[in-house]
């Protein structure tokens, strides 16, 4: 046999992972395997492999008689629409993708590459969590991906998509990437599984309710997004990559739009009812101003009261926070407030404008809300955009009240280009509030309540009061505001901010 023959010999072996049994029993659970989860991920041809033939080394419980190439995870390099990216994808044919101290050495060494190149990494998640015959090798070897996620945190966008069980260690390396995704029905994520659930706590629950899809992206918010199957996801997964840049220190790409920048949508003008206690749907704005309606949303099923996801506007991406008078009639509260903050935090260490669609009736009142903390946790989001130094442009659709207007990228807290449209309403609270508090002596009269509702609904119902002062740019048109907005930004690309000297900020954790 020749010597090229060889080669190839070795590489369809290693390939093979744990073997062709365990190959099926993975598809019998309706799971591809890793490389044909990269086939699906990575342009045709991408995909360049490192360590294929790299084994583990430990020598207790037998485990030197069993050697598999590659150790449990495939690692390297491939192209998304022509961009690259590094990708590690654990085999769960291979020791239940379980994490040795090589298999770490392995996701450790694409992690570097990642860094030294600024570009992102990818992990397909799919691991029985520490390799148990290794003991502490393994958690040593879960430490060095933990320490390189931290570090790469800010620099390279980091995703994580989980595509069958995680226990343990296994879920804290995707806990630190940015986005985690997750499959329906086969993949679950937990600290410790059903079994010792229920021996510590008696408590009796399956592993779907206590780590599934459902779970994390309704409950617990982990998740960022959940899909119906393998496939679905990492075309789905394709897609979010095209919104994002490489790194810090790149501009996200630009995708070449037909849409007409300067479109009207003449249905927008008629999109706030006239009573201003009728809810009306944010995301119609989020998909009429978008490059033909694409959005891309993110932790869907949590906190519906605002919305978070990427647009593309001329082609460049735009991160957008919308309140969503659907939901809690738009109001902040706790959920709303954690979800905008990470994501706010996301578009700004990445280079991507933020749009702000302002809809909000204040921060939610109630003992569960002060119980929880309402207000550190409203504090991150104001925290995060008062240091958001991308540009910034907010347009209120309808109300801002309170604390709750300042919060959502105001002019105060340095938004560039703030807009209203005419139907909007900036004051301290709603009329209906305001008059029960500075008329509290004519309570018990309707009538004169009434009157003294009319009036302060006249005097501050309107977006006048506030563009008297300069706090609002301009009261713009509804049909009009993709055009505004597309020009706003295409200015604000030559933005520049110095912030003063600091190791880091100490934002309300
Ligand atoms: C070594 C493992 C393994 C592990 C699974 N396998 N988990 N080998 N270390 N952690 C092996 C199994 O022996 C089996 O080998 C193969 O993978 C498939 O596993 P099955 O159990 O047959 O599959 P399934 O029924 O689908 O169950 C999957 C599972 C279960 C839910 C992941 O295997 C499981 O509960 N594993 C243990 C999980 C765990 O407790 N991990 C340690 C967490 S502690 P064969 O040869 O039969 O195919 C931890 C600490 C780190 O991670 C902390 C860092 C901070």
């Amino acid at each position: 046999m020749d010597i090229i023959e060889q080669l190839e010999l070795r590489r369809e072996e290693a390939r093979l992972g744990g073997g062709q049994r365990r190959i099926d029993a993975q598809h019998a659970k309706g799971k591809l395997t890793a490389r044909e989860r990269l086939l699906v991920l990575l342009d045709p041809d991408s995909f360049e492999e490192y360590d294929l033939y790299k084994t583990h080394r430990c020598t207790d419980f037998g485990m030197e008689d069993t050697k598999i190439p590659g150790d449990g995870v495939v690692t390297g390099w491939g192209t998304i629409d022509g961009r690259p990216v590094y990708v590690y994808a654990q085999d769960f044919t291979v020791f239940g993708g379980s994490l040795s101290e090589t298999h770490a050495e392995k996701i450790c060494k694409i992690m570097d590459m990642a860094m030294q190149n600024g570009v992102p990494v990818i992990g397909l998640n799919d691991s029985g969590g520490a390799r148990i015959q290794e003991g502490v090798a393994s958690l040593g070897g879960y430490a060095e991906v933990f320490w390189r996620n931290a570090q790469a945190s800010g620099a390279i966008p980091q995703i994580s998509m989980i595509m069958g069980p995680c226990a343990g260690g296994a879920v804290y390396s995707p806990a630190m990437t940015d986005f985690i995704f997750m499959v329906r029905d086969s993949s679950y994520m937990f600290v410790t599984g059903p079994d010792v659930v229920k021996t510590v706590t008696n408590e009796i629950v399956t592993a779907e309710e206590l780590g599934g899809a459902t779970t994390h992206t309704k409950k617990s918010s982990v998740a960022d997004g959940a899909y119906e199957n393998d496939i679905v996801a990492l075309t789905e997964l394709r897609r979010f990559y095209s919104f994002l840049p490489l790194s810090a220190s790149e501009k996200p790409p630009v995708k070449p739009t037909l849409d007409p920048v300067d479109r009207e949508d003449f249905s927008l003008d008629t999109l706030v009812p006239d009573n201003p206690n009728q809810p009306y749907d944010m995301r119609e704005l989020i998909l009429k101003i978008a490059d033909e309606g694409d959005f891309f949303e993110i932790q869907k099923d949590h906190a519906g009261n605002i919305l978070c996801g990427f647009i593309r506007m001329g082609g460049e991406t735009v991160g957008v926070v919308a309140n969503q008078p659907l939901v809690l009639a738009g109001c902040l509260d706790i959920d709303a407030s954690r979800k905008a903050a990470r994501f706010v935090r996301f578009c700004d260490s990445f280079n991507i404008p933020i749009l702000s669609l302002v809809d909000v009736p204040g921060f939610l009142p109630g003992t569960s809300q002060e119980y929880g903390g309402i207000i550190k946790h409203g504090a991150k989001l104001l925290f995060a955009y008062a240091q958001a130094t991308v540009p910034l442009v907010t347009v209120i659709t309808r109300k801002a009240y309170g604390g709750a207007y300042d919060v959502m990228a105001s002019k105060h807290i340095r938004a560039d280009v703030n807009y209203t449209w005419p139907t909007a309403e900036i004051a301290v609270m709603g009329a209906k509030g305001a008059v029960e508090i500075i008329h509290r002596d004519e309570k018990d009269d309707p009538e004169k309540i009434a009157q003294r509702t009319k009036e302060y609904e006249d005097r501050f119902a309107n977006p006048f009061i506030a563009a008297q002062r300069g706090f609002i740019d301009e009261v713009i048109r509804p049909h009009n505001t993709r055009r505004r907005v597309v020009r706003s930004f295409a200015l604000l690309k030559r933005k520049t901010v110095s912030m003063p000297h600091k190791k880091h900020d100490n934002i309300p954790l």
